[in-house]
């Protein structure tokens, strides 16, 4: 197979786009694709703030590399959510993605969960009866509350995740399959800002998972190879493993899948009936009392209902 702009051996071939490209060109393709997305779905303009989450996985690492490359001005953040069980999962990630910033002189917040809210994500979990022995609830609410603070505390204009296609065509087939109108609705490239929140976008969100594996091995970024250890068995894997099951006999399928949803979704197939003003917030949310972020439960946010079970807990001790 050879790269279709220079003739080369390739090094990467993509059935889905039939495109196979070598090393130099597949490291250019991807910044130059990422930057038609970023315009495409209008994600953020030269010169905004951009705080890029960082797991230590290979997206979310690829996706600062990239943002960089690309003259973004764009710093990291890090959430130590004290997970050591497996390899020491947590340090390890820690690990890798100081290691990446220090390389690349660039700036890394870090916040550990256990030290600003007394326990790690096992603790908390345990502590809220949550999610079925499982802290992945816990862990998904927290890291939510944390990207959002810190976005908003340290004044970002974007809040980046590294999701990936592979990411989003499981949970819209997981959405789909419970036809849940509220999260079809919420579920795109783009997030807007409301009430003090900073917009959150995935510029990853059109590739492959393993078009992003390509990249950061290409690129000879150190990244995270395992799993979080709670992440076995669980039913986003099992999405992803159907949908690579349809890509394998229909390659193409699952970007279709994707694409066809931000197609219906823009022509307005799914309506919000609680329509808001730009920048406000549907009226099934309301800002909590304690933190000022949108909930839509009634009084306190659930992280902040949580963190007064973790108070009252430690004060019966
Ligand atoms: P996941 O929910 O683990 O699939 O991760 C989705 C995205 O969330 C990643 O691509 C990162 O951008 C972000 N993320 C996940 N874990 C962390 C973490 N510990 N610290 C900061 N960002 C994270
Ligand atoms: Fe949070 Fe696994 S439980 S990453
Ligand atoms: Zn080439
Ligand atoms: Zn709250």
């Amino acid at each position: 197979m050879k790269c279709r702009k220079c003739g080369a051996k390739a090094s990467v071939n993509m059935h889905q786009h039939k495109l196979a490209l070598c090393k130099e060109h597949y490291l250019e393709w991807v910044p130059e694709q990422t930057e038609r997305f970023i315009k495409k779905y209008q994600m953020f303009k030269r010169g905004d703030r951009i705080l890029v989450a960082v797991s230590g996985g290979k997206d979310s690492l690829s996706l600062w590399d990239i943002l960089v490359r690309l003259g973004y001005q764009v710093d990291g953040l890090y959430i130590g959510l004290g997970i050591d069980e497996g390899i020491g999962y947590s340090s390890e990630s820690h690990r890798l993605a100081e290691k990446f910033a220090n390389e690349n002189n660039l700036n890394l917040h870090i916040v550990d969960i256990e030290k600003e809210y007394s326990q790690p994500i096992p603790v908390l979990a345990e502590i809220s009866h949550r999610g079925h022995g499982k802290p992945c609830a816990v862990c998904g609410l927290t890291k939510r509350h944390v990207m959002n603070r810190i976005a908003r505390d340290l004044g970002y204009d974007v809040l980046a995740t590294g999701h990936n296609l592979d990411d989003e065509a499981a949970v819209l087939f997981g959405n789909t399959l419970s036809w849940s109108g509220e999260y079809l609705l919420r579920q795109g490239p783009v997030l807007p800002s409301t009430d003090g929140l900073a917009r959150k976008v995935k510029p990853l969100c059109r590739f492959y998972e393993r078009e992003m594996t390509a990249y950061a091995l290409l690129r000879g970024i150190e990244y995270i190879y395992e799993e979080c250890p709670f992440a076995e068995g669980s039913t986003s894997i099992y999405y992803k493993e159907l949908l690579n099951k349809l890509e394998t006999d229909r390659p193409g399928s699952k970007l279709t899948f994707y694409l066809r949803f931000l197609e219906a979704r823009q022509s307005g197939l799914f309506v919000e009936h609680n329509v808001a003003a730009d920048g406000d917030l549907p009226t099934y949310l309301h800002p909590c009392p304690n933190c000022g972020q949108p909930t839509s439960a009634p009084g306190l946010c659930s992280f902040c209902r949580l963190m007064e079970k973790v108070k009252a807990e430690s004060n019966a001790l």
